[in-house]
Formats: C-alpha cells, sequence, structure tokens
C-alpha cells in the first residue's frame, strides 16, 4: 500500500511527527484568552473615552456660568419701608417685593376665599405676613402690572384692565390666576433669598 511504501522509503519530503503527540499542549496553547484580554482593556478605554466625548458634548449646551449665577436674587429688606413696594428684575422678569401694613394684612386676610376665581389664602401666599413677594407678572398676557393702583390696593395691569389685591390674587379683569409667588426664602431677619 502507498502507506507501506512511505514508510519503507522514507524521503525528504514528508515530515513525520515523532514526538507521540507531546507537542500538543494541553489547556489553551493558542492563548487566546489572553489576546481578548488585552483587546478588552483597549475597549474599556474606547468605551471611557465615548462616554466623555457625549457627556462634554451634551452638557456644553446646558445653562452656562454667566447664567448660574444670575439664577438667584440676594435682597436686603432693610431698606423698602412699610407701605411700599419695589420692583426687582430676577431671570428676566420683574419681581414685586411689598412691605405690606398692618392694615394690608388685615385687607389680604379678610376676603372671602370662595368668592375667589383663583381660591388661594394669604397664608399660602407668603412666608412672613408682612413681606409679600410676586412675580411681577400678569397672568392674562404677560404685561406688567402697576403697583398700588386699581380697585383693590393691590396691582393694576394696564393692558387689559385685570385688578390684582394687597395678596396679589386677581380679583377683577380677564387674568386666569393669581401672580405667581416665586420661591424665595429668608437668609436673616432682613435679607431675602429669590429663587
Ligand atoms: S395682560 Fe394683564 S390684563 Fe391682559
Amino acid at each position: 500500500s502507498p502507506t507501506n511504501f512511505a514508510l519503507k522509503h522514507p524521503t525528504e519530503r514528508i515530515s513525520y511527527d515523532n514526538s507521540g503527540g507531546h507537542e500538543r499542549l494541553a489547556g489553551d496553547p493558542s492563548k487566546r484568552a489572553f489576546t481578548y484580554l488585552v483587546l478588552t482593556g483597549g475597549r474599556f478605554i474606547y468605551a471611557a473615552g465615548l462616554r466623555l466625548l457625549v457627556l462634554k458634548f451634551i452638557l456644553s449646551m446646558q445653562a452656562s456660568k454667566d447664567v448660574l449665577a444670575l439664577a438667584s436674587l440676594e435682597v436686603d429688606l432693610g431698606g423698602i419701608e412699610e407701605g411700599s413696594t419695589v420692583t426687582m428684575k430676577w431671570r428676566g422678569k420683574p419681581v414685586f417685593i411689598k412691605h405690606r401694613t398692618a392694615d394690608e394684612i388685615a385687607e389680604a386676610d379678610n376676603v372671602n376665599i370662595g368668592e375667589l376665581r383663583d381660591a388661594e389664602a394669604d397664608d399660602d401666599r407668603c412666608l412672613e405676613k408682612k413681606w409679600l413677594v410676586l412675580i411681577g407678572v400678569c397672568t392674562h398676557l404677560g404685561c406688567v402690572p402697576l403697583s398700588d393702583a386699581g380697585d383693590f390696593g393691590g396691582w393694576f395691569c394696564p393692558c387689559h384692565g385685570s385688578h390684582y389685591d394687597v395678596s396679589g390674587r386677581i380679583r377683577k379683569g380677564p387674568a386666569p390666576l393669581n401672580m405667581e409667588v416665586p420661591e424665595y426664602k429668608f437668609l436673616e431677619e432682613d435679607k431675602l433669598l429669590i429663587g
């Protein structure tokens, strides 16, 4: 047979495995796992880099530092006399701060809440009774109401004639809601932080 012939007449052109199988090592002779491990290390770096790029790009669309710096407003209440209203600018909108007199506080409380279009008690609209803080934007179409004007001693919107009372609540005219109260807190007795 050809096999017997080849065994009897070995030539240079045929190579024989004389190791008896000992060269086939047990386990993972090609070290595939090691290769994958190295590749995985690279992929960790790609993933981290990609995440960084995506986050950098998305966060670049967020509000910048100059905008955040104007996000809150500190107001010194010491200079605001009783009975007067000051207007401040906060986030591009006017904010009314009214130092209410005892009479005005009584007037704000002495209202039948059931009759109001936007029923809200005065206590729910201020932290301290003598300070009323409002966003000075009419809830009808966004005009700025006039302070200390109107039929209810509060504000009057000249655009279409909405009257607000001394708690900033809508009493007469087309506006659907009370003037909005911004988020604020007292830092000290006479210091207010809006925003
Ligand atoms: S915007 Fe104030 S009444 Fe219309």
